[in-house]
């Protein structure tokens, strides 16, 4: 199961053919703040006169129930019917509540992914998982479910923020760290020059993703090691979400997943220690900034991973590697050597 993807400058009039051939009932947009400042201007011109446009507020705090009920309330006062279309025209955030209101709206609507940030056009947009925040935990409450098509245009990226950008490449070398060595080398090659090569490096990352979704949709084995970096990262994403001055974005969270994570298999024997120093001394590289919580809150954050969706039987599954370009799912660890990730984590940034 692979998402239909177009990648380019075209992808604007690819929208414009494909509705005039769907001849759905009705458009709707879904922009936050940002996407309607900066992306709908751009595809505005692409879309039907008549189409309906919903803003949500912008960032991971609303990625939760209250704004999903904003956007089912709209499509209900407009009696927005199932021969609808939802076009999802941001980032992951965006996406992952568009589709996942999209999908359960009058039991499912078509909807297609625009994505307007890299780490949505590398990853959040692909595999067809959508879902929102509950309770202070990630991606809680979700389903599974394709969009129509993943539109995805580099023009979109010059007027992202360049934290965001770093944040978004975090999720490719996420990638090329789990299935392709030779090209964590390239990237290793770039130093933070990533950003001359994006066209290149999102075509790449989305077909690793691909590739792997096609194999296990639904998660049940492979699949598993796209979560790498995710267990400790995504504990580390919900705690500091609790303090909305000290939140940190995804892609941040996740580099920090992803040293923890690659220490502990270090510690297994499972990674050669030369692979983890390389790994270590390319992130924190691309990555000097610190993030910041104090060993009193180790083990706090270390709990959150029993939250985890691989885990079972209350036992903590990780994903991590046992080289470069080749990962591994369903290693079992304890909170202990969570927290000992953690506290090195700290000790040695
Ligand atoms: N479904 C999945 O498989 C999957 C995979 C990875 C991550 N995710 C989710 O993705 C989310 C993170 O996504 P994100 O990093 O894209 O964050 P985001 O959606 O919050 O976007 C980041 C910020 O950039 C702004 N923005 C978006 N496009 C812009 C543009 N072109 N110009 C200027 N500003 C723009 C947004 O308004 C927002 O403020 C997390 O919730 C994460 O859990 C989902």
């Amino acid at each position: 199961m692979e998402s239909n993807f177009f990648l380019g400058q075209d992808s604007f009039h690819f929208l414009a053919n494909w509705l005039k051939l769907q001849k759905y009932s009705q458009v709707v947009v879904l922009v936050d703040r940002n996407t309607k400042q900066f992306c709908y201007p751009l595809i505005k011109d692409f879309l039907p006169e008549n189409h309906f446009l919903i803003e949500i507020p912008a960032g991971e705090l609303h990625k939760n129930l209250q704004t999903c009920h904003q956007i089912w309330a709209k499509l209900t006062t407009w009696a927005i019917d199932r021969k609808a279309l939802l076009v999802n025209l941001g980032g992951g955030v965006l996406c992952d509540i568009g589709g996942f209101c999209a999908a359960t709206y009058k039991r499912g609507i078509d909807f297609v992914h625009i994505p307007t940030t890299l780490l949505a056009q590398v990853d959040a947009c692909f595999g067809g998982k959508l879902g929102i925040d509950f309770q202070g935990f990630k991606n809680q409450i979700g389903v599974f479910a394709l969009p129509k098509h993943v539109l995805v245009n580099p023009t979109f990226l010059h007027t992202l923020p360049k934290r965001e950008l770093y944040a978004g490449f975090a999720e490719v070398i996420k990638h090329s760290l789990i299935a392709d060595a030779e090209h964590f080398q390239f990237l290793v090659t770039l130093e933070r020059q990533f950003s001359t090569h994006l066209h290149e490096i999102v075509y790449h990352s989305i077909k690793i993703k691909n590739q792997i979704v096609e194999q296990d949709f639904k998660e049940q084995h492979l699949r598993k090691t796209l979560n790498f970096g995710h267990t400790v990262g995504h504990a580390i994403e919900s705690f500091l979400l609790q303090f909305p001055e000290r939140a940190i974005l995804h892609g941040e969270a996740i580099v920090v997943g992803m040293l923890c994570e690659a220490w502990l298999a270090m510690k297994r024997n499972l990674l050669p220690k030369t692979d983890f120093e390389q790994i270590w001394a390319y992130l924190t590289h691309i990555y000097p900034q610190k993030i910041v919580f104090s060993p009193e809150e180790v083990s706090e954050i270390a709990k959150l991973c029993l939250q985890d969706k691989k885990n079972t039987h209350r036992q903590i599954l990780l994903a991590t590697l046992e080289q470069i370009g080749k990962a591994v799912f369903d290693v079992p660890v304890t909170l202990g050597e969570i927290e000992q990730a953690l506290y090195f984590y700290l000790k040695n940034l």
